[in-house]
């Protein structure tokens, strides 16, 4: 398949040569040897700032995100991701696993905790910690930001350090809901933010987790569906 056209980089972005971690430069090196065609860089954010809900995934999958250069596009993970946001009407159009289906988000938007693809789809706490930075410049940019969906205990914990939270006080919990305050909002630089944010745990929607039983496609969809309640209150 053809790279994606290319698209206006965001400030909050990583450079598509961003170097930060070794392993995964290296990694992205090779890859763009042996599949020139492919994205092999950063994955950037899908959506636009104003959304009220951000989905934080993992990271790119080998042969989806970071060959099409959309967040889990051409991911197995992806079919259930939109499917639901399509359902709950955060999402539009038609989902086809390219760049160009003309699926559009509504009021959401979608990045992952580490924004290059890492091998064996296992990126390493040093990568995770980099990364956070960009997830962290992400949610700041966000002025209308009100829910945040962790897809996976990495994804929930880097949100949660990003907000400069405990760990502890704050485990993840598939179906699970918190609020982020005023107070962490302030921490994170996002002064201008009147309203708490809400944070809902999910487990990741990758093939293991559906294959296996751990995550049904009732248990997202209710995910989905209280994210949609909290924002009706709003
Ligand atoms: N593709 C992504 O973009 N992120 C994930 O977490 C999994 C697949």
């Amino acid at each position: 398949m053809a790279a994606p056209p290319p698209q206006m980089r965001l400030p909050f972005e990583p450079d598509p040569e961003c170097g930060f971690c070794p392993r995964l430069v290296g990694f992205r090196n090779g890859l763009r040897t042996a599949q020139p065609g492919w994205h092999n860089a950063p994955v950037p954010f899908f959506g636009t700032i104003d959304a009220q809900l951000l989905v934080v995934g993992l990271a790119p999958g080998l042969n989806g995100a970071n060959r099409t250069g959309r967040p889990f596009t051409g991911d197995f993970a992806g079919d259930l991701l939109y499917m639901t946001l399509i359902e709950y009407g955060f999402a539009s159009g038609t989902y086809d696993a390219r760049p160009d289906d003309g699926l559009r988000l509504v009021s959401s938007a979608i990045t992952n905790a580490v924004r290059c693809v890492p091998p064996k789809n296992k990126p390493e706490s040093s990568e995770i910690n980099n990364c956070r930075l960009f997830l962290k410049r992400t949610i700041m940019a966000m002025p209308n930001l009100r829910a945040i969906v962790a897809l996976g205990r990495i994804a929930h914990e880097s949100v949660i350090r990003a907000y400069g939270l405990r760990l502890a006080l704050l485990p993840f919990v598939h179906g699970s809901q918190y609020v982020l305050g005023k107070e962490s909002a302030a921490a994170i630089g996002a002064l201008a933010r009147t309203k708490p944010v809400s944070l809902f745990d999910s487990y990741h929607c990758s093939r293991y987790n559906t294959n296996t039983g751990v995550l049904t496609k009732d248990m997202f969809r209710a995910v989905f569906a209280k994210v949609r309640e909290r924002l009706a209150d709003l």
